[in-house]
């Protein structure tokens, strides 16, 4: 008898095998039981009968969910079975005959299944989405390593802010007192770009923002590129091929399990180069007209956002915000200095920012003013301002969010089942 996993079964079709899991499921009758079973790589059904099994088929009949067990059996194809195959039971061990599991048929409110996250993750639509974050994370990977880009891994505890100092998590550092949890490894990675021209970091980064939003974590995953040379145009156009390889590999690979989610595809398979650019100021005016009253200089709300999303079939760029609605190190535009060389993307449907980038300054003199302006402390930005005495170059970089970019590929309302233990102003357990 050859142990198996259940992913492998179409090569093991007639032949008696071992698989090692989990009864997800379970209906019994006088003389039968069918268990719906799962090893970690897929789904079957365990068909137990007590005339083949014997003493043990007292236990099996009544074994809890999410039990424990080593089944021996042959594979049968089972169009209908879930999972596609059928165990006909030789023999069972119980591993550990579960206590009652908490989640169970009927309706969890979002806190219970979050309280019981460690146990929630087991189900199939929390297996599902894991599986697709695999991949998604892979193929982040991948294109970066096609493109000729070096990871470089950049530092959680930082003295140097990179973007809204209002929502730092500080930790004291032995005799050096206050350090910072990353927010951005951008910085870093300016800093990488002189030796290696094109770079990239995947990550957690923190912000304690108090906001209790469908799209907000404390603690999140964020992958990020910096390009010598790049202006924003070329930043641009990075940015859509990226997305554009990310979202197109992600579907192809994974198109069962996004349908199992119950995703819609067109909107995804529309997902390529070229996407759409509106300015900031275009931006207002299309809001103004929908009767909002929002100010110039003001940064765009997630209401505001799902408007203008709802009006383009694909991802949109809102480029060129205001130099003071936005972060100190972004360039600003020559001829119109109270702007700022960035643009957000905004993923279709409502989804809303996915990545945010610019042109970096790469001038001594203007950076230094615009560290001053924004009330940051020179003193901390000193080995960031030497960037710019040594060689320094036109240089541009972005940022995608892993989980609000899961949650648009996967359909899903909010991003904590994007991320295994999500962290949010009211969650740090389990
Ligand atoms: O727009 P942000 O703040 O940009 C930066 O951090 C730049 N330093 C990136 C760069 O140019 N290298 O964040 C980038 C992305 C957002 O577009 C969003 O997808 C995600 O990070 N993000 C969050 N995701 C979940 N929860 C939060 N609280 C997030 N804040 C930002
Ligand atoms: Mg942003």
């Amino acid at each position: 008898m050859q142990e198996c996993l259940i992913r492998d079964f179409p090569d093991f079709i007639g032949k008696e095998v071992t698989i090692k899991g989990w009864v997800s499921n379970r209906r019994s009758s006088g003389r039968v039981s069918f268990l719906v079973f799962r090893d970690g790589s897929g789904i079957c059904q365990v068909i137990a009968e007590r005339d083949t099994l014997g003493e043990i088929y007292a236990e099996i009949k009544k074994i809890p969910i999410e039990s424990s067990a080593i089944v021996h059996g042959t594979v049968v194809e089972e169009s209908r079975a879930p999972g596609g195959f059928e165990v006909q039971a030789s023999g069972i061990e119980i591993v550990q005959k579960s206590e009652e599991f908490p989640i169970g048929k009927k309706e969890h409110g979002p806190d219970f299944l979050l309280s019981n996250r460690h146990l929630w993750l087991r189900s199939q639509r929390q297996t599902t989405i894991m599986r697709v974050r695999d991949a998604l994370v892979r193929h982040v990977r991948n294109y970066f390593y096609e493109n000729g880009f070096t990871l470089i891994d950049t530092p959680i505890f930082t003295t140097t802010c990179g973007e809204d100092t209002s929502n730092l998590f500080s930790v004291e550092y032995f005799d050096l007192g206050k350090t910072y949890l990353s927010q951005t490894g951008q910085l870093y990675l300016e800093a990488a770009i002189s030796g290696l021209g094109k770079v990239y970091c995947l990550g957690p980064t923190f912000r304690a923002e108090r906001s209790k939003t469908r799209r907000h974590l404390t603690e999140f995953w964020m992958v990020e590129a910096e390009v010598a040379f790049n202006d924003h145009k070329k930043n641009l156009e990075l940015q859509e091929d990226f997305v554009s390889y990310i979202v197109q590999n992600t579907l192809a690979e994974k198109e069962a399990e996004l349908l199992s989610l119950e995703r819609d595809l067109e909107p995804l398979k529309k997902v390529v180069p070229p996407f759409h650019r509106i300015s900031y100021d275009e931006a207002l005016d299309i809001l103004r007209k929908q009767g909002s009253d929002i100010q110039w200089g003001a940064d765009l709300g997630a209401d505001d956002e799902t408007v203008i999303t709802q009006l383009f079939d694909k991802p949109v760029f809102i480029e060129n915000y205001p130099k003071q609605t936005k972060a100190f190190y972004m360039k600003q535009v020559p001829d119109k200095p109270e702007y700022v060389y960035c643009a957000d993307l905004l993923a279709p449907e409502g989804y809303g920012e996915i990545i945010g980038g610019s042109q970096r300054e790469d001038n001594l003199d203007v950076l230094l003013k615009s560290i001053r302006d924004n009330n940051l402390e020179p003193e901390r930005y000193g080995w960031y301002l030497d960037l710019r005495k040594y060689g320094s170059v036109p240089h541009a970089g972005f940022g995608l969010g892993i989980e609000r970019t899961l949650s648009w590929i996967c359909g899903l309302k909010h991003v904590r089942e994007t991320i295994p233990f999500p962290r949010m102003i009211y969650r740090a357990y389990p």
